[in-house]
């Protein structure tokens, strides 16, 4: 693969505004909700990013009419819980972990038989936390002798309702089942261990299927319908947060992002920022298509080390390669416990950020769920980010705050959730340039 890299000159700081683009985890259930839907579903601000153009692409091999996406707008021609076709061939999803978890779960409940592929660093992350509860509910699923992809996943399996109580808190999971659940008979329950986002229930819901929520469990019946309706894609917590963190550790900073989206159970980088120390004003908060949006204005602050509570790790699981830079910038020792789910996610985040961190001097000790980031100076140095788009966007923003350059290899997918990243950062203040 090319390899992309980041070259940032050390200091500066982030002022203006900007739209970050579209949240990856609902543009994803976009395409796959809007596919299952009788009628047109019209989606505005979809994340035109590699990982949400796999799932698109996927869909239209099985044979879904969608146009687009141009300018974020994307329009799904439903075909209904049973008109989706065979496809041709294998589907190839890049490295998006989120398109194969949930479409394994929804193409269980198919008649014909498909196959999941993905890159190096999707072939290598479990999919048994998916394929063992489908088994369970009646599916015919093959992986390999590892429990990864590629996924074969055979049609015609009469699926059954399933109470499952998820080992790990996990949103793809959670959401799998459920989609499986739509072709099920009886009753499907997913109880977690705590709570995950819910963009997956939030949509049903808007798309008329009945889903209840009980405490800790969400429960559909199988066998409704969903309507079509238009979709405003919020702008995406996750990518966002590289600009809290940025905006927060490089002095004289004042930075305005635009229209983000504020699930609840998506919040935890705002509340461990703001722990730390941050300035962050939430302005203007609305509903938009049932999930809560706001600006956010933050601005530089004196950041401070805390002890993360294990509580808010789920709330802010795609964030802690941010939340790590931000800790190293800080007084003191920030403390990170119970995320052993870092280690299972595009790349092993814990140990990649702990040999980031280290090649510009930041003391840091990875432990088997979390780190302990000594914070204060950050030199200049080179980076591997491992293909791993969070990463490299983390350490991007280190460079607000370093002594020296900050060079980051095997950046090209950055495009999977932020195809322009680099401009976007560059017009707010970081000196970063892309070399191919
Ligand atoms: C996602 C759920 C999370 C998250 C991923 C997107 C989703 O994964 O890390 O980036 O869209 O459901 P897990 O369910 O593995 O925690």
């Amino acid at each position: 693969m090319r390899d992309v890299r980041f070259q940032i000159q050390p200091g500066g700081c982030l002022t203006g505004r900007l739209r970050v683009p579209g949240d990856k985890s609902i543009s994803h259930r976009s395409i796959m909700l809007g596919a299952l839907a009788a009628g047109t579903t019209r989606v505005t601000g979809f994340l035109e990013g590699e990982d949400s153009l796999a799932t698109l692409a996927a869909f239209r091999a099985l044979g879904v009419t969608i146009e687009g996406p141009e300018a974020g707008r994307v329009t799904v021609h439903g075909v209904g819980l049973h008109g989706l076709r065979a496809a041709p061939e294998p589907l190839y999803l890049g490295n998006s972990g989120t398109s194969m978890r949930l479409m394994t779960g929804l193409l269980a409940g198919q008649a014909f038989t498909s196959v999941l592929a993905g890159d190096a660093s999707l072939s290598g992350r479990p999919m048994r936390r998916v394929v063992d509860p489908l088994l369970g509910m009646g599916a015919r699923i093959e992986a390999t002798p590892e429990g990864t992809a590629p996924l074969t996943i055979h049609g015609g399996c009469a699926l059954r309702g399933i109470d499952y109580a998820m080992p790990v808190a996990s949103a793809q999971v959670k959401s799998s089942l459920l989609l499986a659940g739509l072709y099920a008979s009886g009753t499907t329950c997913v109880s977690e261990p705590a709570p995950t986002r819910d963009h997956t229930e939030r949509m049903l819901a808007g798309m008329a299927y009945p889903v209840r929520r009980e405490g800790a469990r969400a429960c559909l019946e199988g066998g409704h319908g969903l309507r079509a309706i238009d979709i405003d894609v919020p702008a995406d917590i996750s990518s966002a947060a590289f600009f809290l963190v940025g905006a927060s550790i490089a002095p004289g900073s004042d930075l305005l992002l635009e229209h983000v989206g504020l699930n609840p159970t998506r919040t935890g980088v705002i509340e461990i920022l703001r722990r730390m120390g941050a300035s962050i004003e939430v302005i203007n908060e609305r509903d938009v298509g049932g999930e809560p949006v706001a600006e956010l204005r933050v601005r530089a602050a004196r950041l401070q080390g805390i002890d993360i509570p294990e509580t808010l790790v789920p709330l802010a699981i795609d964030e802690f390669p941010a939340i790590f830079v931000a800790a190293a910038c800080a007084n003191g020792r920030t403390v990170l416990t119970g995320a052993g789910e870092l280690r299972v996610k595009e790349s092993d985040r814990i140990q990649v950020m702990a040999d980031g961190l280290h090649a510009l001097g930041v003391q840091a000790q990875p432990t088997p769920d979390g780190m302990i980031i000594e914070g204060g100076r950050v030199g200049g140095g080179s980076v591997d980010s491992r293909g791993d788009h969070r990463i490299a966007m983390a350490f991007a923003m280190a460079a607000l705050r370093a002594q020296g350059m900050i060079e980051i290899s095997d950046c090209a997918n950055v495009g999977t959730s932020f195809p322009d990243f680099v401009g976007q950062a560059g017009r707010a203040g970081l000196s970063i340039t892309r070399r191919d």
